[in-house]
């Protein structure tokens, strides 16, 4: 029986992992969840698995070397997957250093401690093992100019923004342990995610949770920014089959060739929500264009990201399966059944969060 050790398991993406894995593999794998629960974290994402005895949660923080060491001396890990990092740039914009401290520390901290609990003592490691670094497509830095241009693992690193500029300096970590060390482990860069559990600061639940509220609609820019979408359980996919097929050392780009304008975006959840609301809804007399306000621009805003996938789906097979119309849906249906989730992540600290983020745009 593997055991993975996922970090951030408590987040957007880490939860879908964590329950893509028990769908898939049952009680054959074991999972230690480590995550510290910042604003992004939540356990409620977990309840479905929280009492399944190959299951366990240990609230520790990625940068705190002895609490991280400790699970690896009690644990024989087979696998790490790490995705405990601060993840909204807006944010790194405001507080840069909390990034610096998460994304890059923490994760030298993962593998410092991945390291000393697999290595021999010729300098080898054990047979097996892997690190998995989960990061953004964002470390290429924007697609400008050229609409048929995309990024490719071979792509340059360019990061603009404090957030990509923390997840390149990760990645380059992970790349000096492979070449130093030949340190076991992959990493993937992926697209924008979106889909169940995820928190209310991306644009995809925010405007689905503005919309449903008859709230303003804060589109940045003149709203023609591009971002490439994944449903979130095809990016726990690709992650699950790089674990297994992935060459040692190699870096794979995910992505599904989704790419959308925000506006657009925002088009879309508009449509999609008055097709889904029952007419005896409320909520469907809120849900309109007028809503829709072009705001103050980003700092820096990244124009375009589109992934190249071409290398993941020819080493290893992976394809996305579920169409953007499919996963929007999905996504809405998950938020109206979710109605409690919502409320409880956007109470307290995230009201102070918006007003902060929203009052001057
Ligand atoms: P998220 O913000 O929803 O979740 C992050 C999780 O990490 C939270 O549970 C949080 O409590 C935990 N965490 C933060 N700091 C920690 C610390 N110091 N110690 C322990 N735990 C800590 O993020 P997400 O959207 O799920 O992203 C997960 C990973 O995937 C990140 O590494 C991100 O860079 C990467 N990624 C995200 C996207 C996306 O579209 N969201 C796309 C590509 C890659
Ligand atoms: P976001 O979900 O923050 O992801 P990222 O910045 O990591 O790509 O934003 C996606 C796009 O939507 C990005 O171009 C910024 C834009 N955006 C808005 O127009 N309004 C908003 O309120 C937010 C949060 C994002």
């Amino acid at each position: 029986m593997k055991t993975y050790l996922v970090t951030g398991g408590a987040g957007f993406i880490g939860s879908n992992f964590i329950h893509y894995m028990f769908k898939k593999y049952d009680n054959d794998i074991r999972i230690i969840n480590v995550d510290v629960l910042t604003y992004a974290g939540n356990l409620e994402n977990l309840k479905d698995v929280e009492n399944r005895e190959n299951y366990s949660f240990v609230k520790a923080d990625i940068t705190d070397k002895d609490a991280i060491s400790k699970v690896f001396a009690e644990n024989d890990i087979d696998y790490v997957v790490h995705f405990a990092a601060e993840s909204h740039v807006d944010r790194s914009i405001k507080t840069p250093e909390v990034f610096v401290q998460t994304n890059v520390l923490g994760t030298a901290v993962m593998l410092n401690s991945a390291k000393a609990a697999w290595e021999l003592e010729d300098g080898s490691f054990k047979e097996g093992k892997k690190f998995l670094h989960v990061s953004t497509d964002e470390v290429y830095g924007s697609l400008d100019n050229d609409p048929n241009a995309y990024f490719y693992e071979t792509t340059p690193y360019q990061p603009h923004s404090p957030y990509s500029a923390s997840k390149a300096s990760s990645d380059m970590l992970v790349k000096a342990y492979m070449d130093t060390y030949k340190f076991p482990a992959n990493i993937t860069n992926c697209s924008n995610n979106y889909g169940p559990f995820q928190f209310p600061e991306k644009l995809i639940p925010l405007i689905i949770n503005n919309a449903l509220q008859g709230k303003k609609l804060p589109v940045y820019g003149d709203g023609k920014n591009v971002r490439d979408w994944l449903y979130v359980e095809d990016h726990a996919k690709a992650i699950d089959m790089v674990i297994n097929n992935g060459r040692l050392f190699e870096t794979y780009n995910v992505g599904g060739h989704n790419e959308k304008q925000n506006i657009e975006i925002v088009n879309i959840i508009l449509d999609t929500l008055q097709e889904m609301l029952p007419d005896s809804d409320p909520r469907k007399k809120l849900v309109s264009k007028d809503l829709i306000t072009y705001v103050e621009d980003r700092k820096g805003h990244d124009r375009r990201y589109a992934i190249a996938p071409d290398k993941i789906k020819k080493e290893i097979g992976w394809e996305p399966e579920t169409m953007f119309k499919d996963g929007i849906k999905l996504t809405i249906k998950w938020f109206f059944e979710n109605e409690e989730w919502m409320k409880n992540v956007t109470s307290g600290d995230y009201q102070k969060y918006y007003e902060d983020m929203y009052s001057n745009k």
